[in-house]
Parts: C-alpha cells; sequence; structure tokens
C-alpha cells in the first residue's frame, strides 16, 4: 500500500524562504485590494441610492430658486397654440386661447408625474398615460386619475415680454 503524502506548500501557504517583512508586504497588499474593491462596491450601491433619495428635494430647491420666467413676445404662440417651456426644471405650458386669453399651468400631470399636451380642439389637456383630463382654462382635473388641478401661474403682458409668475 503507497503512503499517502500531503502537500503542503499551497499559494495560500506563506512561503518558508519569505522575510517575515515580505509576509507582512504580501498581507497589507491583500488587504488594501480588498479594501479598495469593498470601497468602489459600496459606492457603486450607495450612490444611485443617494441620487434616488435626493433628488425631490434638489428639484424643489430649484423649483422654488426661480421666481419668475420672462419670454419674449415673438415666441408667444398663435391664437389656438400652445408653448411648451421650462420654469425652473418643471414643463410648463402656455396656452393662447382663439378668444385672446393667455393662461400658464404646469405641464406636469397631478396623477403620476407625466407630461400632459394641450388639446385645442376639445379645450382640454391630455394626459396620455392613464387617460387624465384637464380644463384647459382652469387646469381642474375633470376626468381620469389626476386627484388635483394642475399648478396655474400669473400672466402679465408687459415691454414686449410675457412675465410667468407663481400665482
Ligand atoms: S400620470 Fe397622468 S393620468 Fe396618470
Amino acid at each position: 500500500m503507497p503512503d499517502i503524502t500531503l502537500d503542503e506548500s499551497s499559494a495560500a501557504a506563506p512561503d518558508p524562504k519569505a522575510s517575515p517583512e515580505e509576509v507582512s508586504r504580501r498581507g497589507f497588499i491583500a488587504r488594501a485590494g480588498l479594501g479598495a474593491v469593498g470601497v468602489c462596491y459600496a459606492g457603486a450601491v450607495a450612490y444611485p441610492v443617494y441620487r434616488y433619495l435626493a433628488a425631490p428635494a434638489q428639484q424643489a430647491a430649484e423649483l422654488a430658486a426661480v421666481t419668475e420666467v420672462k419670454i419674449p413676445e415673438e415666441k408667444m404662440p398663435a391664437p389656438g397654440g400652445a408653448l411648451m417651456f421650462r420654469f425652473g426644471s418643471r414643463p410648463t405650458m402656455l396656452i393662447h386661447h382663439k378668444d385672446g386669453t393667455m393662461v400658464c399651468l404646469t405641464a406636469v400631470c397631478t396623477h403620476l408625474g407625466c407630461t400632459v399636451q394641450y388639446q385645442p380642439e376639445q379645450e382640454h389637456i391630455h394626459c396620455a398615460c392613464h387617460g387624465g383630463v384637464y380644463d384647459a382654462r382652469t387646469g381642474a382635473n375633470i376626468s381620469g386619475p389626476p386627484p388635483k388641478p394642475l399648478q396655474r401661474f400669473n400672466v402679465e403682458r408687459a415691454n414686449g415680454e410675457i412675465l410667468i409668475t407663481r400665482v
């Protein structure tokens, strides 16, 4: 019967010829590499979570910082049309009704935040996501899932500009 001998020289075993200083250097490099991988992994997990949590607060701060938007009159939509622009970071629409009145409303649906569209034929604002409908003159939610009216803005014409401000 042959003798079974265990091979004690494996990659993980310390090199018996290595000096104690070399062994500790190898250990340090291994730990540093493991630490760097750990830091990268933690960053890859934490950064998207941070962005997800910080986004609403950042958007609210950006929106609060903007108090008015000026639009040159030459960009005014024709009667029966609407101009989309941004009030801060929010899509907003300036509607020029056929009777000459102008209404400015946020273009963000109060249901789940889709961007809404003006439909001049019906004098409605429609949300394609779930069929929400708003009144194009008041922004009132009139059918579908939206729980609240669209936010309104003041509209003034002066000195060749249209001034949009918060109500
Ligand atoms: S997001 Fe507009 S109706 Fe649902």
